[in-house]
């Protein structure tokens, strides 16, 4: 008994030996340890033996046992230290690396010009207002005497949301203008607002022209305002954006809804009036369309035109950092390319 139990015990150490990985040491337990391992089955046959030969053989067992534990706890550890002592060895860090940049954002060029914008004008007591994007016909067109047959519907390409609905038809809006009516119902006189907000037109996209981009509307109402408040309040708008010295030309135009009509273009940045590909060569880049608020777009609004008279104007927010910085296709602003933005 005692010889059988002497070669288990060898046996099992010789294995314990061999092992070089910590996931193999449970199965070594369960064959060497476990219930029915032969240590185990030699236990229980103790039982069979006669008293003297019982305890001798019983005492070794169980020393055996005990020493076969030990063993296999010194031979964890063991293992366990080779592997933190590799993983040590094969993660090292080199804390000298330099650090990977953080990037930091920052506001999109449309954006700091709609910012920079209504701050001109919040400056000269105007308030900022926002509408729908999704307007109907009648705002976007009807109230402001541009009714269904009127050639000034070519003027805006409109993207229909319901092309069959002859009257009560939305569309995306084609310019901020709606909102002139808006307010006015709304609101009443006296109004010094400004909306900014998003256009849409169904237009093919070239270097000047995005079926999405930016205008902000203004729009004043009260008794006694005239033509000369409307140039004196643009001037003035063009002198704290691009500065004393830049020339600024105010001059007649149509819209349906103005009248009379005007346009505003300030002198070519890129080429200060000699004409270049940024001004289609004519030296001069219109930002904005405005004008005396039409007698019958007073009268949608709830005004009374002969007590009240207003003034409006639209201008294309894009226009401005092209102008200032000389980019000359409106489309990088959304082309969503990270080497153009960071720029700015
Ligand atoms: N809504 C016009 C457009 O998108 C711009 C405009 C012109 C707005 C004259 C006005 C205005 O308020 O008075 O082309």
């Amino acid at each position: 008994m005692l010889r059988q139990l002497e070669q288990i015990r060898l046996e099992a150490l010789d294995e314990l030996d061999g092992i070089g990985e910590l996931r193999e040491l449970e199965t070594w337990r369960v064959r060497h340890l476990g219930k029915k391992s032969k240590l185990t089955q030699a236990l229980r046959s103790l039982a069979a033996l006669p008293l003297e030969q019982r305890k001798l053989a019983g005492s070794r067992a169980n020393e055996i046992k005990l020493s076969l534990r030990s063993r296999l706890d010194e031979k964890k550890r063991a293992l366990e230290e080779a592997c933190l002592a590799s993983s040590l060895r094969q993660e090292k860090l080199d804390v000298t690396l330099p650090g990977r940049p953080v990037c930091i954002g920052r506001l999109h060029p449309v954006t700091q010009a709609l910012e920079e914008i209504c701050n001109i004008f919040k400056n000269m007591g105007f308030q900022v207002l926002e509408g729908p994007d999704v307007e109907w016909d009648y705002y976007n067109f009807e109230a402001l005497n541009i009714p269904p047959d009127h050639p000034a519907r070519d003027m805006f390409a409109t993207l229909w949301i319901d092309p069959e609905a002859a009257q009560k038809a939305r569309l995306l809006r084609t310019h901020t203008s709606p909102m002139q009516i808006r307010i006015m119902e709304k609101n009443g006189p006296p109004i010094r607002a400004i909306v900014p907000g998003r256009a849409y037109r169904y237009e093919a996209t070239d270097a000047t022209h995005e079926s999405m981009f930016y205008q902000i509307e203004g729009l004043a109402v009260d008794k006694g305002i005239t033509l000369a408040d409307l140039k004196g309040t643009l001037f003035e708008f063009c002198r704290c954006l691009f500065g004393e010295e830049r020339k600024v030309r105010f001059r007649c135009d149509y819209f349906p809804f103005v009248e009379p009509g005007a346009e505003v273009a300030v002198e070519c940045l890129a080429c200060h009036g000699a004409g270049c590909r940024l001004c289609g060569y004519n030296g001069w880049i219109e930002i904005l369309g405005a004008g005396m608020v039409h007698p019958d777009v007073l009268k949608r609004g709830d005004i009374d035109p002969e007590a009240y008279t207003g003034f409006a104007f639209g201008l294309g927010v894009e226009r401005i950092p092209m102008l200032r910085y000389g980019i000359d296709d409106i489309r990088l602003f959304y082309g969503n390319d990270l080497r153009f933005l960071k720029q700015f």
